[in-house]
Order: C-alpha cells, then sequence, then structure tokens
C-alpha cells in the first residue's frame, strides 16, 4: 500500500466512522420510473441527464477506487441509476477485480440480467441485490411506471442465482397503501430458495418522490406481520454496520431483513462514501453537496494528492441525516437517488 503521507492516524470521521464502503454511481439513467425514485413528472422526455462526457470512463472509476482502497474500502458498490444500461459494463468490472481484496457487489432492476449476469460473474463480480418490489404484476408495473412485468425480474434473478451471483439479495421498498398488502406473497416466494428479501422503509431521499411519513410502513410492524405467517427469530448482523436487520424464519427456510433507515437509523455506524456519475463525492445519501473528483482527475492531479484531497472530506464528515431526519429536513434540496446511486 502506497504510503499516506498527511499523518499515519487511520481514516476516521468527525464522529470516529472509518471509510469501509463505496457506492459507484455509473449511470444517472433508469429503464424504470419508480415514482419513490424518478417519478416521471420529473424525469420525463424533457429531463437533462448527464452528458457523456460528463460521466467517468472506466479507467477513472478504477483509479479511483484504488485510491479508495489504500484509504481502507473493502466493498464496492456498482449503482445507478440503472447500471447495466451502461455498455461494457463486465469490462469495468475486469478492470476493479484487479484490485486485490475488494469485494466487488452491484445493484440493480434485474431487467437486463438475463443477459448479463455470466459476464458479470465471468468479469468478477462477487454478488449481486436485485430491487423487486411486488409479485402482483399490475402492483408492480404501476411501481416501476414503464410496465415491465415481474417475470423478467424473476428471470434475472434465477440468471444471477445460476451466474454463481448469490445468494441474491432482493430489495423491495414499502410504501403503504401501494404494496403493503403485497409483501406476505413476496416473503412466500423466496422463503427457501436461499435468496434473502429485505424490505426497505421508504425514504425521502431526493427532492421529488412526494415522500410523506404516513407513507412509511415501519419495519417493526413489517416484522409483525411476516412473523404472524411465518414465525420469526431475530439473527446477529453479519458485520458491524450491517444495514438490514436479519431474522431467520423458525421452520429453516432461510433469512430475510428489513432496513430501517427512517424509523431505526443506522447513521452511527454508516461507513459508506458514494460518488456520482459525474464523479463527485457524498458522504451521505442525503447530502446536499459533493466534492468534484473528476475536476481532480482531469487536472493532472496526483494519486497523492486526490488521496488527501478524499481523506480531508473523510476527516471532516459529520454527517447523520437519518438520526436527525423532521418534518423541516424532508424538504432540503438534496441529490437524487438515481445520481448519487441507492
Ligand atoms: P450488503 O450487506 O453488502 O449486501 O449491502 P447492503 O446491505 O448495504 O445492501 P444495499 O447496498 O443493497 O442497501 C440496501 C438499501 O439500504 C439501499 O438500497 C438503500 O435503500 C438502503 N441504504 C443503504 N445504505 C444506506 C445508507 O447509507 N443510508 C440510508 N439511509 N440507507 C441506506
Ligand atoms: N426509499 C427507499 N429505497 C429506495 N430505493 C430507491 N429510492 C428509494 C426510496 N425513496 C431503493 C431501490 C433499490 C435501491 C437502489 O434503493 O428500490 O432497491
Ligand atoms: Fe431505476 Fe432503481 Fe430508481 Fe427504480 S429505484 S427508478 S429501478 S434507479
Ligand atoms: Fe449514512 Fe447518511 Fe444514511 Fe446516515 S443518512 S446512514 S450518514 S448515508
Amino acid at each position: 500500500m502506497p504510503h499516506l503521507d498527511f499523518d499515519d492516524e487511520p481514516l476516521a470521521d468527525q464522529l470516529g466512522r472509518p471509510l469501509h464502503d463505496l457506492r459507484v454511481s455509473v449511470t444517472d439513467r433508469c429503464n424504470f420510473r419508480c415514482q419513490y425514485c424518478m417519478p416521471r413528472e420529473v424525469f420525463g422526455p424533457g429531463f437533462a441527464f448527464l452528458p457523456r462526457d460528463q460521466v467517468l470512463s472506466f479507467e477513472e472509476i478504477a483509479r479511483l477506487a484504488r485510491i479508495f482502497h489504500d484509504l481502507g474500502v473493502r466493498k464496492l458498490r456498482l449503482t445507478g441509476g440503472e447500471p447495466t444500461l451502461r455498455a461494457q459494463l463486465p469490462t469495468l468490472v475486469a478492470l476493479l477485480k484487479e484490485i486485490e481484496g475488494l469485494e466487488l457487489t452491484l445493484t440493480t432492476n434485474g431487467t437486463l440480467l438475463k443477459s448479463i449476469a455470466q459476464p458479470l460473474a465471468d468479469a468478477g463480480l462477487d454478488r449481486i441485490t436485485v430491487s423487486l418490489d411486488s409479485l402482483d404484476d399490475p402492483v408492480f408495473r404501476r411501481m416501476n411506471d414503464m410496465d415491465f412485468p415481474v417475470a423478467m425480474v424473476l428471470e434475472g434473478i434465477e440468471a444471477a442465482a445460476r451466474a454463481g451471483l448469490g445468494p441474491v439479495k432482493v430489495n423491495a421498498v414499502v410504501r403503504r397503501g401501494v404494496n403493503d398488502h403485497t409483501l406476505i406473497e413476496l416473503a412466500r416466494h423466496f422463503r427457501g430458495t436461499g435468496q434473502i428479501l429485505r424490505f426497505i422503509e421508504f425514504m425521502d431521499v431526493g427532492s421529488t418522490n412526494g415522500w410523506r411519513l404516513d407513507e412509511v410502513v415501519p419495519a417493526s410492524e413489517l416484522a409483525r406481520r411476516i412473523d404472524a405467517e411465518f414465525p420469526l427469530e431475530p439473527l446477529d448482523p453479519n458485520y458491524t454496520g450491517e444495514v438490514a436487520q436479519r431474522y431467520r424464519y423458525r421452520d429453516g427456510a432461510g433469512e430475510i431483513g428489513f432496513i430501517t433507515s427512517v424509523t431505526q437509523p443506522f447513521c452511527a455506524t454508516c461507513t459508506r462514501a458514494r460518488i456520482s456519475a459525474d464523479g463527485k463525492l457524498y458522504t451521505c445519501l442525503f447530502a446536499g453537496d459533493g466534492s468534484d473528483l473528476r475536476a481532480a482527475l482531469r487536472s493532472g492531479t496526483d494519486d497523492d494528492a486526490l488521496r488527501t484531497q478524499i481523506a480531508q472530506v473523510w476527516r471532516a464528515r459529520e454527517d447523520r441525516y437519518s438520526e436527525i431526519r423532521s418534518e423541516d429536513t424532508a424538504g432540503l434540496r438534496k441529490v437524487e437517488m438515481s445520481y448519487i446511486g441507492g
């Protein structure tokens, strides 16, 4: 590892949190228009997505990944938008695979996995997470607002499992009155498959998704509802800072999780940095501004100076948005999830 010439202290932020995970958005585009993420009233035909030359190249992403690895990152997740829309994505995975000791994961809506899962696995992707909010076709089509059928995502999940990218984690965002009447079916479907379903509380990410607290179904209520049908018992976290609370089915049918970012925030152990598709570094999902790494990359800055810039940003970090969320903070100007990555 190159020496850190600013000092030898382990890198930690203002609240003592190390830098361990990096989430890299490879495109701000998506083939879905989930109302809780990219409502079509905002992300319609007139929306100005990033022009190609403003998006980081694979070489730029790989260079940053190496530097973040030097600074302590051991898990890298590719996100979007929809990351599989980025042309030649397996080539990026292969470049990142050259960094030893870096776990590579990807979050996707699953629609393109049937053809790309195997090439991604061959290139060295370790694991995959697929979003699927309901098995009820009309509900799912309404939620993605592009009329994509459930079957296409299920085929994608199968393809990922066949390619050795499992256990596949399946994320379902829950909105009261929208899909919360279909959750038992989701649990029933994934029980016993080895795939791990996780319910996510609807969050006030960005400024366009019309978030309302009364649409959040608290994870405690979700767990009670699932437990009434399929008895559950809690499991210990796999690692400190894991975002999902884990449970196992008492009958041995595997694991299920709940991501409680609204009702039980996990900022105290948040070790995640995010890079937007155009190369800005954000230290919180709910941030308003980021630090421009692309400008540094494209102006000839050397690795040591980049390392120093990133380390300074991380050392200054005080973010704990979910712990201080209120009616007032929900209206703050925040970056969109499709731009910064989930
Ligand atoms: P693994 O444990 O490696 O599988 O990753 P993970 O549990 O972090 O999974 P994933 O990255 O899929 O995160 C699941 C979801 O949790 C995301 O899509 C977000 O909705 C939410 N989430 C993840 N990280 C954060 C975070 O830092 N803050 C908040 N508020 N929510 C987050
Ligand atoms: N609240 C909770 N989860 C969200 N996601 C996107 N927008 C939101 C939101 N407002 C989830 C997606 C996907 C991951 C990238 O983030 O469903 O699982
Ligand atoms: Fe696309 Fe995922 Fe956002 Fe839905 S949640 S619009 S699939 S990036
Ligand atoms: Fe981390 Fe910000 Fe999410 Fe808190 S709200 S867990 S600090 S990303």
